[in-house]
């Protein structure tokens, strides 16, 4: 961090001890609660884990129900259904708050950044007192003090900056594991995507920041970290002698007590060689590579703005799989962007048929305001969009589930994540390729790594056996 991160983060910090004055003060020790609703990718999640952090610091109880005295929605806004369930949520939200007079209900994150979505909250959700958005997260504790201090209404959203300001209280929703963001924004510009309008301009944080993160992380019990971009391939641009991510890769896996490196999301477009060998040779970098596919017409790709080709990214793809035949290959796949028809879907099947990906979500274009792919003419129409779907899941699924029977009877490494929500007398563990098992165990394996026969393979997931 620049002097100036310091020195926000300073200020941060000292509203943040005023808020916890102020609200012992306020509430008398009468318990508050919050809970902290969120949507979206790892990046948000990571987020969240900051404002709880600064919640419970502040002396608030957290909470998984929305019937709470503080309510922060962390929002995203990559496709309209993500929106429009947004909205469902604070209706019902907006219900508690008749019988609970001092509620507070906030909302942050992308769909904050969107200027249609700040009008609709104004004119239909007036009870939403607390706004800001994704580059002045770290501003939350003044906003919160200032609320606290009776101010009705707190908004404030920024459309860039160039501050990287960490460091704030967090609080991990795992305590063996943890997501470390590496940059923020993207300069993508894919014509169907908002991210790069509401999240700004491509960051990376300083090598020596993400370290001094990780090394603490690690003093704090986590073995495993995910490297969180939204193209981790192009990380160090602008930074003066940062390492590539590939370094920056290995740099990772010297701290101490890191067990288990992975990283998302990979941009086919940026992928170097040091990359691949990296995956091939690093023990701790784990062996999972997200590499979000699109679509395999060319000429949709090129309209996608995605600066590859089919046959680009099948070189590419299958390199990867000859190199490092052990890697779990998993992809997104969009249907229906406007101009595609049937004969770009069999593209898209015929490089599924061809990279074998071991699982892919896959998702109907979804018309962004703002986005060049918006105006675009030949939006498409349901119909087709339904039955083109069904074709991609089809095969996507299909080819998972032939990729999944390979590991069967293998032996296998797994950090176990938690005791299994539906079966106690089972726990719930993750390969380094990603895949999840299930084995008979007791809640103190969580956090432990375990070495695990994979017995039956259950289309998506194991039921596996632990060696004593
Ligand atoms: N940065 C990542 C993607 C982040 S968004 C990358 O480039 O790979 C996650 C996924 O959401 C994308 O890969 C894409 O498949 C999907 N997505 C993004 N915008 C979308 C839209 N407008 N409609 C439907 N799906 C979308
Ligand atoms: Fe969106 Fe493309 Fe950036 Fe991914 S790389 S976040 S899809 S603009
Ligand atoms: Fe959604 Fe924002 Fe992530 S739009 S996918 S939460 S970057």
């Amino acid at each position: 961090m620049n002097e100036q991160d310091v020195r926000e983060r300073e200020e941060q910090l000292s509203y943040l001890e005023r808020c916890r004055t102020l609200f012992a003060q306020l509430y008398e020790g009468t318990p508050q609660t919050a809970c902290v609703v969120t949507f979206g990718c790892q990046m948000n999640a990571r987020d969240s884990e900051k404002l709880i952090g600064v919640l419970r610091t502040v002396g608030y109880t957290i909470t998984e129900s929305e019937d709470a005295d503080f309510v922060l929605y962390n929002t995203c806004s990559v496709r309209d259904n993500a929106n429009q369930r947004l909205y469902g949520r604070l209706g019902t939200c907006g219900g508690y708050r008749k019988n609970r007079p001092g509620m507070r209900i906030g909302l942050c994150g992308c769909m904050a950044q969107e200027e249609v979505v700040r009008k609709k909250l104004g004119d239909s959700y007036p009870f939403v007192t607390l706004l800001f958005g994704t580059h002045n997260l770290y501003k939350f504790p003044e906003y919160l003090y200032r609320l606290l201090s009776g101010e009705k209404r707190v908004e404030e959203i920024w459309n860039d900056t160039p501050n990287i300001v960490e460091g704030l209280p967090t609080e991990r929703k795992y305590r063996f594991k943890s997501g470390v963001n590496i940059m923020f924004g993207c300069n993508n510009f894919c014509t169907y995507c908002i991210v790069p309008y509401v999240r700004g301009r491509e960051k990376s944080r300083e090598a020596a920041d993400i370290l001094e993160e990780i090394r603490a992380l690690a003093a704090d019990g986590v073995t495993e970290v995910m490297l969180l971009g939204q193209n981790v391939n192009s990380y160090g641009l602008g930074l003066e002698g940062a390492p590539s991510f590939a370094q920056l890769l290995e740099q990772v896996s010297e701290v101490e007590g890191i067990r288990r490196i992975r990283f998302m999301t990979s941009h086919p477009k940026d992928l170097s060689e040091d990359l691949i060998r990296v995956l091939r040779d690093n023990e701790k970098v784990c062996k999972h590579l997200h590499l979000p596919l699109q679509s395999g017409s060319s000429h949709i790709l090129k309209a996608m703005n995605r600066r590859y080709s089919k046959e680009k990214y099948l070189e590419l793809a299958l390199r990867i799989r000859e190199e490092v035949p052990d890697l779990a290959m998993t992809t997104d796949i969009m249907v229906g962007f406007p101009g595609e028809t049937a004969a770009d879907v069999d593209d898209t099947l015929d490089v599924i048929r061809k990279v074998e990906f071991d699982n892919a979500f896959t998702f109907i274009y979804s018309k962004r305001p703002g986005t060049p792919a918006s105006c675009f003419p030949n939006q498409p129409d349901e119909a087709y969009v339904k039955e083109q779907f069904a074709r991609v899941l089809d095969l996507v699924q299909e080819t998972s589930k032939k990729r999944a029977a390979l590991l069967e009877g293998q032996v296998a490494e797994a950090l176990v994540e938690e005791v299994n929500p539906s079966d106690a007398s089972l726990v719930t563990g993750r390969l380094s390729n990603n895949m999840i098992v299930h084995f008979p165990g007791e809640a103190s394996l969580v956090g432990s790594y375990q070495t695990v026969t994979l017995k039956e393979c259950k289309g998506f997931y194991y039921l596996g056996e632990r060696h004593a």
